[in-house]
């Protein structure tokens, strides 16, 4: 009886001890195309071999808005897991706001980030001064267009503004269509979904004078901005150089492999398409180029500031492990593979002058601007509920349910009152 009391002390000392953690693996969810969830799976293998420290991933789906649902469920609940995740720049105030993040500094150990863009990390990583996370890499929305196409019909370069791009869509689908009936001019992200408010801000923005955040001020109802969601509307509907289903089912994947498979002349997508349409076995490899997105006459190409982070849970019971992770995934070595395999754009300012890289991705150099000047959404801890009334009214006024004025009007009153309710 003696022996067996003290062999079950030792068992359950050993439980406490670390014995049941030592067997589990450090959790890190991540999201994004089929694609870059496989590369993840490729880079903790050489983690774990590295550090000695195994990790498992969750693969969350690709859309921006169901991956932040995801992990809220979980924090929400306190879960131990995941440890360590990627946020959406679009939502990182929420999450650190809501105290669900350790800080990435401890009084041992701190985190290199001198290499990084420090505007960056003051408006997305910085949270009461402690920081947070750190970004993995930076979104900026492009248009990507098909150079063999614009030279039949004798064009050598992109569009400069959308009535440029609505002229050359409308010329190269008349000739494709004799033999393709499902070629169009354009496509983008037009879903009811963050997307769509990435697209809407691109429009808005290269309209002088148009404009939708400042901070916590909101000009959405204006007549700059009302023109920009009637061109989004036309564009499918008066033009009809977009498919019918672009505001019911079009997010990045959609768009990605409708150009992709030969289907369109011009695409707005995110850095990441580069790569996969420029991959072997892609019907478009080589037949494409990359540009900044046009403009209303007099005004000036913009891009959305996009990007992901990466941050450790502040319920995670493997903080350390993290913080290696975190160390890892921020490290040059690290931060250049997913440049040259995903066609990511760095978090890290370093990598851009990578000779390697700038031969692999020569547009980091051309398009160097786009990115520095994208347009940044508000960093409000309550942004993602601003952004679902919006979502659903510039869905709307783009299916051709409401007139854009309407719904630019039913827009600014609901987010007037959610941000009256913060303040
Ligand atoms: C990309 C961007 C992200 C944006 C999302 C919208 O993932 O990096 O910031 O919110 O697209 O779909």
């Amino acid at each position: 009886m003696h022996r067996l009391i003290i062999s079950l002390s030792i068992i359950f000392l050993l439980a406490g001890c670390g014995g049941v953690k030592e067997d589990k693996p450090l959790v890190f969810a991540v999201g994004g195309a089929p694609s870059e969830i496989n590369f993840w799976e490729a880079l903790i293998d050489e983690f774990s071999t590295e550090y000695q420290i195994d990790v498992s991933i969750v693969r969350q789906p690709t859309d921006t808005d169901q991956r932040r649902q995801g992990l809220v469920v979980s924090l929400k609940a306190r879960d131990d897991d995941p440890d360590v995740f990627l946020m959406d720049v679009a939502w990182l105030a929420q999450i650190a706001a809501s105290g669900w993040l350790a800080p990435l500094n401890t009084e041992l150990d701190s985190i290199e980030t001198e290499a990084f863009f420090e505007n960056i990390l003051d408006l997305a990583d910085r949270y009461d001064g402690q920081l947070m996370a750190m970004p993995v890499y930076v979104d900026g929305g492009v248009l990507y267009y098909r150079n063999d196409l614009l030279e039949n019909i004798g064009i050598s370069r992109p569009p400069q503004t959308w009535k440029e791009l609505i002229e050359f869509s409308l010329r190269v689908q008349a000739v494709e269509r004799e033999n393709n009936p499902d070629f169009y001019g354009f496509v983008w992200q037009g879903a009811q979904y963050e997307g769509l408010i990435c697209n809407f801000l691109e429009f808005a923005v290269s309209n002088e004078g148009g404009f939708i955040f400042e901070g916590d001020s909101l000009r959405l109802n204006i007549p700059e901005n009302v023109e920009a969601l009637q061109l989004m509307h036309d564009i499918i509907h008066e033009y009809k150089i977009s498919p019918p289903n672009t505001y019911t089912e079009f997010k990045e994947e959609e768009v990605r492999l409708f150009f992709q498979n030969g289907n369109a002349l011009f695409e707005r997508n995110w850095p990441y398409a580069w790569t996969l349409h420029q991959s072997s076995g892609s019907p478009v490899a080589d037949k494409i180029g990359i540009d900044v997105l046009p403009h209303f006459e007099g005004g000036e190409s913009i891009s959305t500031l996009g990007g992901w982070h990466i941050g450790i849970s502040a319920y995670s019971d493997m903080k350390e492990e993290a913080r290696r992770f975190v160390e890892y995934v921020s490290s040059y070595e690290t931060q250049k593979k997913l440049a040259l395999n995903l066609g990511w754009n760095p978090g890290r300012r370093d990598v851009y002058d990578d000779q390697e890289v700038l031969e692999k991705l020569p547009h980091f150099a051309d398009l160097k601007t786009v990115f520095e000047n994208a347009h940044p959404r508000p960093t409000r801890p309550y942004y993602s509920q601003m952004s679902s009334i919006l979502q659903k009214h510039l869905n709307s006024a783009v299916a051709g349910e409401v007139s854009p004025e309407n719904a630019l009007q039913s827009a600014q009153a609901e987010i007037q009152d959610i941000i009256g309710r913060y303040r």
